[in-house]
């Protein structure tokens, strides 16, 4: 197989969980606005030694252990990410001591909110596609960990979780080199140097999501109607901040298509939805959360399956990218990686939460 694509994928959530049950009892609030409300279930948590270093790592490995191809193959080493360890070190540094890499490859951290894994990717697929990887290939994480202040609206959407891929060959899926991208300059979510926490305009961040998904579909229709094209797709996956929010994204590109509400309804209930299982096990992971979606939609996906990917950080840039299911799709190996994680991780209590952030 020589298209460029996905050829091995790994996934990593942290030791610790905590229901948004128990973080609405702590807090005063309806439990009923953090599961209904916002569609929030689970936030994964660090445990002890975790960090948004070892997520990656341990997703890096376990793609890198599943590939055929050794780390002397890699020419590309790529993090994208928003929990920054530095601002100068590259996290692509701090992940390549943590799995012991060293040699001639290109090593870089890319930032744009949750957009930046994506950036990522997308880089390393089209230096692929270029030639100048001259038969390498390229590793590329999206990991994060997603942590507002202490009773910050944000708090229920918390999470943690990482994302690698091999990009190589097309074995797990080729990623089309055609994509759609729309980029508007907005403060709807940053956090200043030297914050620990983010700051958010929760109103202008659903406002620019909606017109990200407005745009970038509109582009892939190319002046077709948008629903015939997406019924070539089996799964349309969306950046997950929380799975409401994914809804109103979607209902808002029904209205701007003219589409009868109940027939978007439809659609989400059948092609997005689904895609978010393992999201509301994991709460916002940030640059991860897409890739999570994706990988979900792609575990055990009939090779040449068609998926949708929209990628959108904020600031705000955003990219519709689409791919298709390769051979090794239908075994969909990382599912070990997600179902070993949630089976072992621990779920804490309020009084745990409370010490871990401390308010
Ligand atoms: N039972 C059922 N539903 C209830 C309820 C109850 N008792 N009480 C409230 N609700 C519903 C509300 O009606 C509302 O639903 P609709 O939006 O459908 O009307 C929903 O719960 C949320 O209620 P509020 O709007 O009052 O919630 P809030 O203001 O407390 O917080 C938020 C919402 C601003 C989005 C907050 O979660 C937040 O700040 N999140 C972080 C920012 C974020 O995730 N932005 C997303 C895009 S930015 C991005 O993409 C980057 C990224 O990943 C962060």
């Amino acid at each position: 197989m020589t298209t460029t694509g996905i050829a091995s994928l790994g996934l990593a959530l942290p030791s610790r969980y905590l229901d948004v049950r128990d973080l609405a009892a702590l807090r005063g609030v309806d439990p009923d606005k953090f599961t209904k409300g916002l569609g929030c279930h689970e936030i994964a948590l660090l445990g002890e030694g975790e960090d948004v270093v070892t997520l990656a790592a341990s997703a890096a490995e376990r793609a890198l252990a599943r590939w055929g191809g050794s780390p002397k193959d890699l020419g590309l080493v790529a993090v994208g990410t928003e929990t920054a360890q530095d601002m100068s070190r590259p996290l692509s540094a701090f992940v390549a001591d943590a799995i012991g890499l060293r040699g001639a490859y290109r090593s870089y951290e890319t930032k744009h909110a949750c957009y930046g894994g994506t950036v990522a990717l997308r880089q390393a697929l089209e230096w692929k596609a270029s030639g100048a990887a001259r038969g390498k290939a390229a590793l590329v994480i999206a990991s994060d960990v997603a942590l507002y202040a202490p009773k910050d609206p944000g708090e229920p959407t918390q999470g943690a979780g990482a994302v690698a891929f091999i990009v190589d060959d097309a074995s797990v899926a080729e990623v089309d080199l055609e994509s759609h991208a729309w980029a508007e300059p907005a403060f709807d979510f940053w956090r200043p140097v030297g914050e620990s926490f983010p700051r958010v305009d929760g109103p202008l961040s659903l406002a620019c999501y909606e017109t990200a998904t407005t745009e970038c579909f509109r582009q892939l229709a190319g002046g077709r109607p948008l629903a015939d094209v997406l019924e070539g797709f089996a799964a349309l996956c969306f950046h997950v901040p929380f799975p409401k929010m994914v809804k109103k994204g979607v209902m808002k590109l029904g209205e701007a298509q003219g589409w009868d509400e109940g027939a978007t309804s439809a659609l989400f209930e059948s092609k997005v939805m689904p895609t978010m299982e393992w999201n509301r096990r994991t709460g916002n992971s940030y640059t991860a959360a897409l890739w999570t979606s994706v990988a979900k939609a792609l575990a055990g996906a009939a090779s040449g399956t068609r998926v949708a990917a929209f990628s959108y950080g904020s600031g705000f840039g955003s990219e519709l990218l689409t791919l298709t299911a390769g051979p090794a799709a239908a075994a969909g190996a990382w599912v070990a990686d997600v179902e070993g994680d949630l089976a072992r991780r621990e779920r804490i209590d309020a009084d745990t939460y409370l010490a871990y952030r401390g308010a």
